[in-house]
């Protein structure tokens, strides 16, 4: 496959992506997935040989595992770096971007500072794909989209209600859907909202898509009339020793079945990993409204379409 116009680049943030671009996407991954849930495997493997460098600052189950069982089914193949090995001090960020260059087509990270992430990118002559930072998780907010485009088509007029914290998997959503066109809301305790260059940023894109971005302090309002109601974790990773304050901040932004009543056709998301009982009720995270799994299977479609359009050539 050639001329792909994202060839070469990379994902640090969910703005990065043009409509048309997270189109492309869909469509790659579409056509991937139907393939893949037939015949359990590619015909053509596109990535015969190609090599990604997965480096981990924080645990993951699903973008380890959807990263490289994607790579292996593409014919390719990706090996975990720990952290102490690349990220942790033995040499700068910079040094291990430019070593990783010369071995491997592609590089995946999640760490803690966002700025790891960016560094690596702008050393790197080789695509670099952000895999959680503290600011964003662009791969979870494509496949998200794609589980929704899947179920609704155009998602331009939609409407998606985040009920909890103004984090990572939030802003990604916030920037794609707001690229898309769609409304996007936000039911956040105070003091627990989204970051400010984010928010700016979203309202840009939703200025020419026709989307729009929303902020309320009540979950109830923000689950009225939407298609698909969202939630994460109320402590992400890195923000352990506040989960007992969190947990009290929280305490009315549980999705559960009497919030969900005020939207009888919403479906209901999660990124996972879920706490049951806490931010989603197990009720809800296993009813018949949950795409919580379908998010996670389309994790490994999604990253694939992504790695076969940057690693075009
Ligand atoms: N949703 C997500 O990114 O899961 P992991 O933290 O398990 O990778
Ligand atoms: N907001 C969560 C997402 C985990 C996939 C975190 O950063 O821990």
């Amino acid at each position: 496959m050639t001329n792909s116009p994202l060839a070469g680049r990379d994902l640090i943030s969910a703005a990065d992506l043009s409509a048309p671009d997270i189109a492309r996407l869909f469509a790659r991954a579409a056509e991937l997935k139907a393939e893949f849930r037939t015949e359990r495997r590619h015909a053509n493997p596109p990535l015969e040989r190609r090599t990604l460098a997965m480096l981990f600052q924080k645990p993951s189950l699903r973008t380890r595992v959807t990263f490289e069982a994607g790579m292996t089914q593409l014919g390719g193949h990706a090996l975990y770096l720990e952290e102490k090995v690349v990220l942790g001090g033995r040499e700068t960020v910079s040094d291990v971007a430019r070593n990783l260059e010369r071995f491997v087509d592609a590089i995946m990270a999640r760490t803690g500072p966002h700025e790891v992430v960016a560094e690596l990118a702008a050393r790197a002559s080789i695509p670099v794909i952000n895999g959680l930072t503290i600011r964003e998780h662009p791969c979870q907010a494509l496949a998200d989209l794609f589980t929704l485009h899947e179920r609704f088509g155009d998602l331009s007029g939609r409407t998606l209600a985040f009920i909890g914290d103004g984090n990572n998997v939030y802003h990604s959503l916030a920037l794609m859907g707001a690229t898309l066109g769609m409304h996007v809301r936000l039911a956040h305790p105070l003091g627990y909202g989204p970051s400010g260059r984010i928010v700016e940023r979203a309202r840009e894109l939703a200025a020419s898509s026709g989307g729009s971005l929303a902020f309320t302090q009540d979950p109830r309002e923000a689950v009225e009339g939407a298609d698909a109601v969202y939630t994460d974790a109320w402590t992400s990773m890195g923000q352990e020793a506040e989960a007992e304050e969190r947990r009290d901040a929280f305490a009315r932004f549980q999705v559960n079945a009497t919030l969900l009543a005020a939207s009888p056709e919403a479906v209901v998301m999660h990124c996972l990993p879920a706490h049951r009982g806490e931010e989603i009720t197990s009720d809800v995270m296993d009813g018949p409204r949950s795409v919580v799994f379908e998010q996670s299977e389309n994790r490994l479609h999604a990253q694939k379409a992504l790695l076969v359009e940057l690693l075009a050539s």
